[in-house]
């Protein structure tokens, strides 16, 4: 099973003013709960981990927007760094796609795709899935039954941050960055309709400002 660096569910994480973050958001977070050093650390040997046991075949990198795009970003640059420092590199190609799932703080039943390039095109390939958050696992079963239809060589999913919520579908990625608590968490690309995406560290979010962003 995929190790993770758990963040326990009476964490309490980290006073806002002991870090940078944005004036507009001052008043809408609780606390940071994983602050962006973390987030990078912890993703460097994410990459370690992949290139480990993928390396040696062309990935194609897909990641699944909005939500994972810093996070795909970054653990990008960690396996650029090891391709380029090693005796070993893999080719490595990327290709994106857009789902949506989430209301307010509520997962949806639907997961939409909503755009990205011809999945067909993932036919005979290794393709590692890049996701923000897994919640009930339901986006990602959804795109890996979409993905299965296409015929690739392998399917690997990593996720950044996994969810302990009873709410699980049971589905747990091949690869974690960390498990967290059943907050709504905001910032690193993940947000809160649309808000919050512009904040570099994971935050829990504040009731107050779960009704100041509602649709
Ligand atoms: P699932 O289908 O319930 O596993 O939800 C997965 C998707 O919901 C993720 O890709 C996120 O986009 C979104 N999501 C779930 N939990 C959170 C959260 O705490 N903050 C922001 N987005 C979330
Ligand atoms: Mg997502």
């Amino acid at each position: 099973m995929a190790s993770f660096l758990q963040i326990a569910d009476d964490e309490k994480g980290y006073d806002l003013d002991l870090f940078c973050v944005p004036r507009h958001y001052e008043n809408d977070l609780d606390k940071v709960i994983i602050p962006h050093g973390l987030i990078m650390d912890r993703t460097e040997r994410l990459a370690r981990d992949i290139i480990q046991d993928m390396g040696g075949h062309h990935i194609v990198a897909l990641c699944v927007l909005k939500g994972g795009y810093k996070f795909f970003a970054d653990l990008l640059d960690y396996i650029k760094a090891l391709n380029q420092n090693s005796d070993k590199s893999v080719p490595l190609t990327v290709d994106f796609i857009r789902v949506k799932s989430y209301c307010n703080d509520k997962s949806t039943n639907s997961v939409k795709v909503i755009g990205g390039d011809e999945l067909s095109s993932l036919s005979g390939k290794n393709v590692l899935i890049v996701e923000d958050i897994v919640e009930t696992g339901r986006t990602m079963q959804t795109l890996l039954s979409l993905l299965s239809e296409c015929k690739p060589k392998m399917v690997k999913v990593v996720s950044l941050l996994v969810k302990r919520t009873p709410r699980s579908s049971g589905y747990r990625p091949d690869y974690i960055g960390f498990e967290v608590p059943d907050s709504f968490l905001v910032g690193y690309a993940l947000d809160y309709n649309e808000y919050f995406r512009d904040l570099s560290h994971i935050c829990i979010l504040n009731d107050q400002a779960k009704e100041k962003y509602k649709v």
